[in-house]
């Protein structure tokens, strides 16, 4: 199986793509992995499931905010889970989806609200035509995928009005299953040290990226998400992710890991699917940053 299509498969928020392709993302949009698995409904179900991030990080931003917010642009906007967290928390702003993929902005024109507006253009090549100034730009596990992050946040900045907000989020780790029992605790640590070997959901701390393009960096928090109820979501959320990690890296897995996840996946009383306890772990951390109120560079010319 190629690399790309293990990493595809796998990386539900980190990767519509594999991370060979970050220098060529004009080929990197897939919305559908090899054996047909909807990407885009993995992204809608990690939403579903650890989404308490997104109120944090419109918190932050309104937090920050030194003008009004008319424009939110939202750079690689995937499915459209934060896109309507964001058109929801600013009903009178404008909110810019872009994409690369025309899959992607196509069900973010389905799902609405009128407020959005769709743009499916790659960011690789700059910023597109049709999107002027913005006064907040959100890049949720979008930032790893350009090909030059640094060149992406100096425009980024040029195009963000005096006093605007910039977000960055990523995810620190992977979802993490169980994690008071040691050999789940241990079955984690090994799918996060064989997805880093692969170069999956790889990306810096940001901070003097976004400093270096201009902006005034003001926060940078990790928020944790642990959901210890199981439900019927947390459920599906770990079949579904954990089967990938299964299918996806049958040749690197161990035996006894190989054992573990299918002892998972089964149908007995210790599987996911008939277990009492099914505790959740995963995390996300936010950059949030501004563009001084007082500039008077090229950020005025862009209207
Ligand atoms: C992991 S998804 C994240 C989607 C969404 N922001 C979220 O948090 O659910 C990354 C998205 O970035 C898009 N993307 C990656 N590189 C891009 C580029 N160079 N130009 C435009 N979109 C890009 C992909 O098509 C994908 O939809």
């Amino acid at each position: 199986m190629p690399l790309a299509h293990k990493l595809a498969s796998l990386a539900i928020m980190a990767s519509s793509h594999g991370p060979e392709h970050r220098h060529h993302g004009r080929h990197s949009h897939r919305t559908h992995d090899h054996d047909g698995t909807d990407i885009g409904a993995l992204l809608e179900l990690d939403a579903a499931v650890t989404g308490t991030y997104l109120a944090e990080a419109i918190s932050l931003i309104h937090t920050e905010a030194a003008r009004p917010i008319e424009v939110i642009v939202d750079a690689g906007a995937g499915t459209g889970v934060g896109t309507r967290a964001l058109a929801a928390a600013f009903g009178d702003a404008e909110i810019v989806a872009i994409d690369g993929s025309p899959e992607m902005t196509a069900r973010i024109d389905a799902a609405g609200p009128a407020t959005v507006r769709t743009v499916t253009a790659d960011l690789d090549a700059g910023w597109p035509a049709s999107v002027g100034a913005a006064d907040v730009v959100w890049a949720s596990a979008s930032l790893h995928h350009i090909a030059d992050p640094a060149a992406f946040l100096r425009t980024t900045r040029s195009h963000l009005r005096p006093g605007g907000v910039l977000a960055v989020i990523e995810m620190p780790h992977q979802p993490r299953f169980l994690q008071a029992e040691p050999h789940h605790s241990d079955l984690s640590d090994r799918i996060e040290e064989l997805m880093r070997t692969k170069g999956a959901n790889s990306f810096p701390d940001w901070t003097d990226t976004i400093t270096a393009a201009g902006f005034e960096m003001r926060r940078r928090h990790t928020v944790r998400i642990d959901i210890l109820e199981p439900t019927e979501l947390t459920r599906t959320y770990a079949q579904e992710w954990l089967s990938r990690v299964r299918t996806g890296f049958t040749d690197d897995l161990t035996d006894t890991d190989a054992a573990i996840l299918d002892e998972l996946l089964g149908d007995g009383p210790t599987s996911l699917r008939h277990r009492p306890d099914l505790p959740v772990r995963a995390a996300r951390t936010i950059w949030i940053a501004t563009v001084p109120a007082s500039t008077t560079d090229t950020n005025q010319e862009i209207s």
